[in-house]
């Protein structure tokens, strides 16, 4: 198959403006100026142009005291999960606050006594690695068990890490990097266990939307009522609709006393959300439904323009996401003898997250970010391809 078929053209991906130069981007500005960033987790790309109609009202508004949402939102994100989710949820079970990580600090923060721990699936997105430590407790860490086509739960192994001490089980789905999107009986399996343990479950679904081919995303805590009591689910438009630089995210709680403690947790911490953030996600959910079909459309492309090119990486060995705009690429197989992320930076000048800071035993791991322009990807996979070629070179004389 010609390895460039199957482009897809997307005017806010192609014609994405200069974030480098244009923009305080901490993808753009944190590496040096001939560095290619696929790594933190946004896109390189304008969002729907209705979030930005909403925003320029919001502005000519001119006062941008402390925001309250409105009851409008409340039953917007109400509507919005049980259209794309069917589950059904009360506006009294949305809290908002200003990142999908500082929600599950300040739940934790709220109910965690010394003794407690935390279970987590490794590879794991870092704020949830580090989660447990921020708040001096300990975590129980069950890696997530690899086939040559799937991230899949080793339900014995996941049991067996519950200590007596566990109080909470942070799930991340769709997973932050494998890409996995659990299933159902993989969910009700995991939901049965948080039961039988007593755990506390802290979903973060911020990568709900963004599914490939026909993976369906389920809120776990939709399993069944007594599941939701348990759960606290994460999520927001930020990372579908590239708006997360506004700071504006949910938490979702059926249980009062759950939901007073996040309230707790969040006190002198998170007062009001950032308003524009709000004007956003409003928009988002109202109107986005369009511009987000394009962009994983567009995203998909991109998903499998990487794996096709891929096969002529010898060594670096990777499963497709079934969500997500991240790949999970294993790099074992190069023989580089140093950290992969550090070689790509130092001979490619393509930057990538390192995998070590998803687990330790994951240094030889990178995470790259597909959700930029074809081009970018391109160039990046270009200069990786010819680094690791030089590098051999090097290495046989
Ligand atoms: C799994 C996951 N959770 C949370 C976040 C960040 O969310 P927020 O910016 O709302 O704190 C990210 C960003 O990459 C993520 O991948």
């Amino acid at each position: 198959m010609n390895k460039n078929e199957n482009s897809t053209i997307n005017k806010n991906f192609d014609l994405c403006p200069n974030r480098r130069e244009e923009s305080e981007s901490n993808k753009w500005r944190f590496y040096e100026d001939d560095v290619l960033p696929l790594w933190i987790a946004d896109m390189d790309c304008i969002c729907d142009p209705e979030i930005m109609k909403a925003l320029h009202q919001r502005i000519d508004h001119g006062v941008f005291g402390y925001g309250r949402a409105k009851p409008e939102l409340y039953q917007i994100i109400c509507d919005h999960m049980e259209s794309k989710y069917q589950w059904k949820i009360q506006p009294e079970w949305i809290k908002f606050t200003a990142g999908v990580v500082i929600g599950f600090n300040q739940i934790i923060d709220a109910l965690a006594k010394p003794g407690d721990s935390v279970l987590i699936q490794t590879p794991a997105y870092p704020p949830i690695l580090n989660a447990a430590s921020n708040r001096k407790i300990s975590c129980c860490q069950v890696p997530l068990s690899c086939s040559s086509s799937k991230y899949e739960i080793d339900f014995d192994k996941f049991e067996e890490s519950i200590l007596p001490g566990t109080k909470f089980f942070i799930l991340c789905n769709p997973q932050n990097p494998s890409g996995r999107v659990f299933t159902r009986p993989e969910l009700e399996k995991i939901a049965a266990i948080c039961l039988k343990h007593n755990l506390i479950i802290i979903s973060d679904e911020i990568h709900k939307d963004i599914l490939f081919d026909d993976h369906k995303h389920i809120p776990i805590a939709s399993i069944s009522d007594e599941i939701a009591k348990r759960t606290v689910t994460l999520s927001a438009a930020s990372k579908t609709y590239n708006i997360a630089g506004l700071k504006c995210s949910y938490a979702i709680i059926p249980d009062p006393n759950l939901r007073d403690a996040f309230d707790i947790g969040g006190e002198g911490l998170v007062d009001s959300v950032n308003v524009l953030g709000l004007t956003a996600t409003e928009a988002a959910y109202r109107y986005g439904d369009t511009w987000l079909k394009d962009t994983i459309a567009y995203l998909q492309s991109n998903r499998d323009y990487l794996f096709r090119q891929l096969e002529d990486f010898d060594g670096i060995q990777s499963i497709k996401p079934e969500g997500t705009f991240l790949a999970w690429l294993n790099c074992q197989g190069l023989n580089i003898n140093q950290n992969p992320s550090e070689f790509f930076l130092t001979n490619a000048k393509v930057a990538l997250n390192d995998g070590a800071t998803f687990g330790k035993e994951y240094e030889s791991y990178v995470r790259l970010n597909f959700g930029c322009s074809r081009k970018t990807l391109e160039l990046a996979l270009e200069r990786m391809k010819s680094a690791l070629e030089n590098y051999q070179e090097v290495s046989k004389e």
